[in-house]
This record gives structure tokens, C-alpha cells and sequence, in this order.
């Protein structure tokens, strides 16, 4: 399947990034970029499409949103990052308005296309692009806690010393302060994590506070985190065009699996080329159950709040 991808905010650090990314791995056979700072994205797609020259066959260019065709995939990381020491839901102001915009942009040239939310507070503004694009659950998602998962898996791997092929365990709940480590499901090499050689309660707990710890790590020491999300956006793309599913966990619209309804979480979900699809039957305990419905919980209150006229 041939489908273009296109990133709207990719004169950014993470914008960018993702097509960087996206063209080392050819997981497309075309890259549009697209920002408002227009100098700036010509700059990044003659510097990306420079990368290209060992992998062969992956186009790059700057354009526009009237470039967009059936079936496409648009990758939307535009926005304000976030300051050191602020949070995610703090930038939810600014985006809220920045989204809706551009979702309408995309949605007035063409409808049958897949939306990748990476801006923040990723979540809510998935939930805000549903709903201002009137597109069906299936093709608007956001990365979730892809990445929280991503960070996870990496950690795991060094202090277990064990490839990460061998991980599957997942963060869940928002992409934010109240992500959780999904334990009990957690598995390596089908053993659950907790009984594995070298696991320990407290190695687990120092895990999941450098999780929620790194961005605000990587941006008070560098500015930016892009590397991490630009893998993951790559992976989400190829994972796009293909028809069998991989699983990430990702933002997507809950209809009632784990008792959640109108909210758009990060829970495990089948990616493929129809879109995303939650997978409903996840193994929680009680206490990671409660645990996702408080994330919920914070997720629907900055939801309600996007709506609202002054900050859309
Ligand atoms: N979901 C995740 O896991 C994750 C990880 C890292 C960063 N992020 C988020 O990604 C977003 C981008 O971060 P960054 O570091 O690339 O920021 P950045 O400031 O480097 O880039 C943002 C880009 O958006 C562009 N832009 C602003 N308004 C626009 C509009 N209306 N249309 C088109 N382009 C527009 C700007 O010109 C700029 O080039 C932030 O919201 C950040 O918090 C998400």
C-alpha cells in the first residue's frame, strides 16, 4: 500500500524528527511537509531529502494542504512544546485553537484520510480532532503513551539485560502525570514480569518515576524531546500501511471497554491499515483498573475544558 504521509508542524523538532525517521525506515514512498513558518520547512525538506540518498526511493518536499489525496496519513505535531517544569496539560490553551484549525484545513480539502495526533496535551487534542473533524474513531488517533511504552521497553531490556523483542508490557492511561505501568499483564518471553530472573519491586517502581520524569529531564537539559516521539511516529505510519496489525499503545476513543466511554486514552490498540482499533481485553488488576479510570478522569476534565469558546 502506497499511501503519502504528511506532517503539519515538521519545521519543529519533533515534526521534523518523525520524517527524518520516517525516511530512514522508507516506511513511505512520500513525505509532505508542512508549516506555517514556511522558509523553515523548505530548509528541513532539503536537509531530510539529503538523507535519502543511501536508502533510495523515499521522497521529500515541503507543500501544502491542497497536496493531500484519498487515503493519505497526516501527521500533526504543530504546536507549542512544552517550558521546563510545565505540564502537558499547561500547553492545552495554546494547541486547543492551533488544532482545531489545522484539522479543519486538512478536512475541507479531503475526508478519507488517517490523523496522527503527536501535540500536546496529545489525548485531549486527539479528542478535539475527532470531534472537529467528524471522522470516524478508526482514523484519528493520537500516540498515546507509545512512547511512555517505548521508554519502558528500553529500560527493562538494560537492567534485565534481555532484548527488547522479548518485552511486552505497556504504560497506560494518559500520556502524562497520571500514566501507570500496566504490571500485571506485563510479560517477558511469556513469564510475567514480576517473576523474572532479576526483577524486583523496587527496580520497577524507579522505572516508572524515570518514565514520567524523562520529558521533564530531556527538556530542562536539552529543550526538546524528538528522538524517542519520532521513532514511534515512524513505527505508527508503517504500521499504517500494512494489513496485518502491530499493537502500541495508543490514544484512540473508548465505547465502553474497561467501563470507559467518551474518552480518548492510551490503552493497547491494534494499528493497520483500516486505522486503530482497541483491543478490549487487556489484563488489569483492580488496582490498574482504578489507576486508568483516575487518568481518565483528568483526561475528560481538560477535555471539557478544550471546549469551551475561549479556548477553541
Ligand atoms: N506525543 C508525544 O509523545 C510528544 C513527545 C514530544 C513532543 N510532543 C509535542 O509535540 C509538539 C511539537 O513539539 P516540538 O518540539 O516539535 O515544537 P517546535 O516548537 O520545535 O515545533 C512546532 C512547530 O509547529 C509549527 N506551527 C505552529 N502553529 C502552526 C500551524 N497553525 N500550522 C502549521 N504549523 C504550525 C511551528 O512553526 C513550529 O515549527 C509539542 O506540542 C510537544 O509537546 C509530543
Amino acid at each position: 500500500m502506497q499511501r503519502t504521509a504528511f506532517i503539519v508542524g515538521a519545521g519543529g523538532k519533533v515534526g521534523a524528527t518523525a520524517a527524518y525517521a520516517m525516511a530512514l525506515k522508507r516506511v513511505v514512498s512520500e513525505i509532505v511537509l508542512i508549516d506555517v513558518a514556511e522558509q523553515l520547512v523548505h530548509g528541513q525538506a532539503m536537509d531530510i531529502s539529503h538523507a535519502t540518498s543511501f536508502t533510495n526511493g523515499v521522497r521529500v518536499r515541503a507543500g501544502d494542504y491542497s497536496d493531500i489525496k484519498p487515503g493519505d496519513i497526516i501527521v500533526i505535531t504543530c504546536g507549542a512544546p512544552q517550558k521546563p517544569g510545565q505540564t502537558r496539560l499547561e500547553l492545552l490553551e495554546i494547541n486547543a485553537g492551533i488544532i482545531r484549525e489545522v484539522v479543519q484545513q486538512i478536512t475541507r480539502v479531503e475526508r478519507d484520510v488517517f490523523i496522527v495526533l503527536v501535540s500536546n496535551p496529545v489525548d485531549v487534542l486527539t479528542h478535539l480532532a475527532l470531534e472537529v473533524s467528524g471522522l470516524p474513531k478508526e482514523r484519528v488517533f493520537g500516540t498515546g503513551t507509545a512512547l511512555d511504552t517505548a521508554r519502558l521497553r528500553v529500560q527493562l531490556a538494560r537492567d534485565l539485560h534481555v532484548t527488547q523483542q522479548e518485552i511486552e508490557a505497556y504504560v497506560l492511561g494518559e500520556h502524562g502525570d497520571s500514566s501507570f505501568v500496566a504490571r500485571s499483564g506485563a510479560r517477558i518471553g511469556g513469564i510475567p514480569l514480576t517473576e523474572f530472573p532479576g526483577f524486583s519491586a523496587h527496580m520497577l517502581s524507579t522505572i516508572d518515576h524515570d518514565i514520567r520524569s524523562a520529558a521533564y529531564k530531556i527538556i530542562e537539559t536539552k529543550g526538546n524531546s524528538h528522538f524517542g516521539i519520532g521513532d514511534v511516529v515512524a513505527e505508527l505510519v508503517g504500521a499504517l500501511q500494512q494489513e496485518q496489525a502491530s499493537i502500541f499503545a495508543v490514544s484512540a476513543l473508548t465505547t465502553g471497554e474497561y467501563g470507559l466511554k467518551d474518552v480518548v486514552v492510551g490503552l493497547p490498540a491494534l494499528v493497520n491499515s483500516k486505522g486503530v482499533r482497541l483491543l478490549d481485553r487487556y489484563p488489569l488488576d483492580e488496582d490498574e483498573l482504578g489507576k486508568l479510570h483516575a487518568s481518565a478522569e483528568v483526561i475528560k476534565k481538560a477535555t471539557q475544558a478544550a471546549r469551551k469558546p475561549t479556548l477553541v
